[in-house]
């Protein structure tokens, strides 16, 4: 028997199987679930070596690698795998990287100009 773990979370799964099941259980997103959409994108924090090679459609997929999968599409070996879901931090951090590069603060999207007069 294999795992996946999220942060405290953990689901078994069958040695060579798929991982999407556990990995919907552990909360991260799916959208088309035939590896053309990259929602289910997932971090490989530990044992990216107990996955089964980039799949097809994983190794297409931009931004694809090793420590970067499918959870609709990977496949386990054997062993514990610890993943984090991508978006979560990757998002604010950009969010933030474009603030700080701009000198933004929270009201600089209203943009004037583009009201009626
Ligand atoms: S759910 Fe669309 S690529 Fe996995």
């Amino acid at each position: 028997m294999a795992s996946i773990i999220l942060g405290e979370k953990r689901e078994e799964v069958k040695d060579g199987e798929p991982i999407k099941k556990a990995c919907k259980e552990l909360g991260v997103p799916f959208g088309c679930k035939e590896g053309i959409c990259g929602t289910c994108k997932i971090i490989i924090e530990e044992g990216e070596e107990n996955l089964a090679p980039l799949t097809e459609a994983e190794e297409e997929m931009e931004d694809c690698d090793l420590s970067h999968r499918l959870a609709c599409q990977a496949k386990i070996i054997s062993g514990t795998v610890i993943i984090k879901i991508e978006d979560e931090e990757e998002d604010d951090d950009e969010e933030e990287d474009l603030k700080e590069k701009h000198n933004l603060d929270e009201d600089y999207l209203v943009d004037e100009e583009f009201e009626e007069k």
